[in-house]
């Protein structure tokens, strides 16, 4: 029996939220907190350990987002979007897994270069390198989060206008409650 799907699938509006708060915050922190301080400061250490567990974290739900995201039944794209809208929001939401999983691995490959693990996951007492900016993944990392802000915006600009000018309950799609209504 063919049914008409309303919104996503639980588990993917829990991921999607949970990593909303978390991308944001990291962002905030990465670019608040840990950026201006330099890693002569004695905190530094402790200061990067949320950060790369959080990080970590992240690559892990993202992943099983994206697994829940394809094996499970999705609504129709809203009818006031046209033909073109429509390939951008694909465009944009593919653009977000890629930036936020870039930034998971050059995150990663941070600290593999510094030999962080040992550093602040294994304690070894060992300095940090004077700065992290001779390693090109360092500037990745800084370009692709200015990239995910801009592309965040982009998607949460779009999700407004549809909720408050379009009047097309988009969010409702992203949100508990009865999926399915028979035909
Ligand atoms: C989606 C996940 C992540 C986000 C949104 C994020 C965000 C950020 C941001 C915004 C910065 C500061 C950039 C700047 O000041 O220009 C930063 C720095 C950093 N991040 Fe991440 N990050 C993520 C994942 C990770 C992971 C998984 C690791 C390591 C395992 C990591 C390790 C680092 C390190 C070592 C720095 C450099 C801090 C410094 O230069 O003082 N990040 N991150």
């Amino acid at each position: 029996m063919n049914k008409t799907v309303h919104s996503y699938h639980p588990l993917l509006v829990l991921l999607h939220w949970a990593l909303a708060l978390v991308i944001v915050g990291s962002l905030c922190y990465g670019f608040f907190v840990l950026g201006p301080t330099t890693n002569a400061d004695p905190s530094k250490v402790d200061l990067l350990r949320p950060h790369m567990a959080i990080g970590m974290a992240i690559g892990a739900l993202t992943l099983l987002r994206l697994v829940v995201r394809i094996f499970t039944s999705k609504p129709q794209a809203t009818t006031s979007a046209g033909a073109a809208q429509v390939r951008l929001a694909g465009a944009v939401h593919v653009g977000l897994y890629v930036i936020v999983l870039g930034m998971v691995a050059s995150g990663f490959a941070i600290a593999i270069a510094a030999g962080l693990p040992d550093i602040v996951f294994a304690r070894s007492g060992a300095p940090l390198p004077a700065d992290f900016s001779r390693f090109t993944a360092r500037t990745m990392h800084a370009v692709l989060g200015l990239a995910l802000v801009a592309l965040l915006a982009l998607h949460v600009g779009a999700a407004l206008v549809h909720q408050f000018v379009r009047r097309d309950a988009v969010i409702r799609r992203m949100w508990f409650g009865q999926r399915f209504e028979k035909e």
